[in-house]
């Protein structure tokens, strides 16, 4: 028995915000931003917040699947921007679809948030104690960044994805994921300090801070070799996965884990360029782009993997 995705769907908020729109409001160009990431446009939220997105993906996610609100027994979100501190993104999806039996939760590990969330449910529904979840990526980070900072805000934007998955007898065939915790201030975004009446900290507003190159450097030594101990443990080989959906964060990183793994640079599907990095809703938007542009069939062998803050990573292959 292991873990099945039988449902996509996503949502990316209706403002498009273009590279060339960013270089009129601050010291940027098309040129810097596409040559180096592969980003030409991104979705920045106005009306929406990342809890609504979330119960607009699942309830796509939900029609792709066939299976009614009542079926879900557990919803996990990948997200560090949801909307309140508490009740979780998860409980207002579960609010939003009405999905009254399930138990919810949201899940932080930042852009490797989907991978967690899936892996988690896998493990809920391997040990029995759920059996149809849904598990979503979703975030506005357009709120927590310095948009007075152009090496960050230009690389990211806005959206959610969600899957819905149930216990079958193919699916999920290998997972790993990992954290290095010492690396964790290669990229981070402080959240409130404690403002007790014993202590005084100064009111600010923080947002997110990256070192790019250590992010890089990361990313293009840890996901191959990730991505090549799920390939091992599940006995394949590059050449039997249909496609590698990774997480969205520059298209250079893109390029060197196809070159370390031998792999035709067209296995590695892309939305970055319309989406920008939209951390844990990377893979959920991407993969619900090849489900619903037909990439996908029964059967097919691929391989998920997201990498960021934390440091985090995580992949998995799974039969589609
Ligand atoms: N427009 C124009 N110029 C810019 C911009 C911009 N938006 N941002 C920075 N610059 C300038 C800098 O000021 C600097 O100028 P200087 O040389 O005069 O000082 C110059 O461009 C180079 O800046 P770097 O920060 O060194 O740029 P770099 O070549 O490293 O590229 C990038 C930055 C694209 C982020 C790169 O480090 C990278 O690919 N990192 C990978 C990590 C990543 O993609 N992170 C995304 C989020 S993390 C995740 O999802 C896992």
């Amino acid at each position: 028995m292991t873990t099945r995705i039988i449902g996509t769907g996503s949502y990316l908020p209706e403002t498009i915000v273009t590279n060339d729109d960013l270089s009129k409001i601050m010291d940027t160009s098309d040129e810097w931003i596409s040559s180096r990431t592969g980003i030409r446009e991104r979705h920045l939220a106005k009306e929406e917040t990342t809890s609504s997105m979330s119960i607009e993906a699942a309830k796509r996610a939900m029609a792709d699947a066939g299976v009614t609100p009542e079926e879900i027994d557990l919803i996990i979100v990948g997200t560090l921007t949801n909307d309140y501190m508490t009740p979780s993104c998860a409980c207002e999806v579960q609010a939003g679809i009405g999905a009254e039996n399930a138990f919810a939760m949201d899940i932080n590990a930042a852009c490797t948030g989907f991978m967690a969330a899936l892996h988690t449910a896998h493990a809920y529904i391997t040990s029995g104690l759920a059996k149809t979840a849904l598990v979503l990526g979703a975030e506005t980070l357009s709120k927590i960044m310095d948009w007075n900072d152009r090496s960050t805000c230009v690389l990211f934007g806005d959206g959610a994805g969600a899957a819905v998955v149930r216990a079958d007898e193919a699916g999920l065939m290998s997972y790993r994921q990992g954290s290095d915790g010492a690396k964790g201030m290669c990229l981070y975004g402080q959240n409130r300090l404690n403002n007790n009446p014993l202590v005084s900290n100064p009111t600010k507003l923080e947002y997110i801070h990256m070192d790019g190159q250590e992010v890089y450097k990361f990313a293009v030594s840890k996901v191959p070799a990730c991505i090549q101990e799920v390939l091992d443990e599940a006995g394949l080989t590059p050449d039997d996965i249909k496609y590698f959906a990774l997480h969205q964060a520059n298209i250079r990183i893109l390029q060197s884990v196809s070159k370390r793994l031998k792999v035709d640079e067209d296995k590695f599907p892309i939305s970055l360029d319309h989406c920008g990095n939209i951390s844990a809703a990377s893979v959920p938007i991407l993969l619900d782009e090849m489900n619903r542009k037909g990439m996908l069939n029964r059967g097919d062998k691929i391989v998920l993997a997201g990498f960021g803050g934390g440091l985090t990573w995580a992949a998995s292959v799974l039969t589609w």
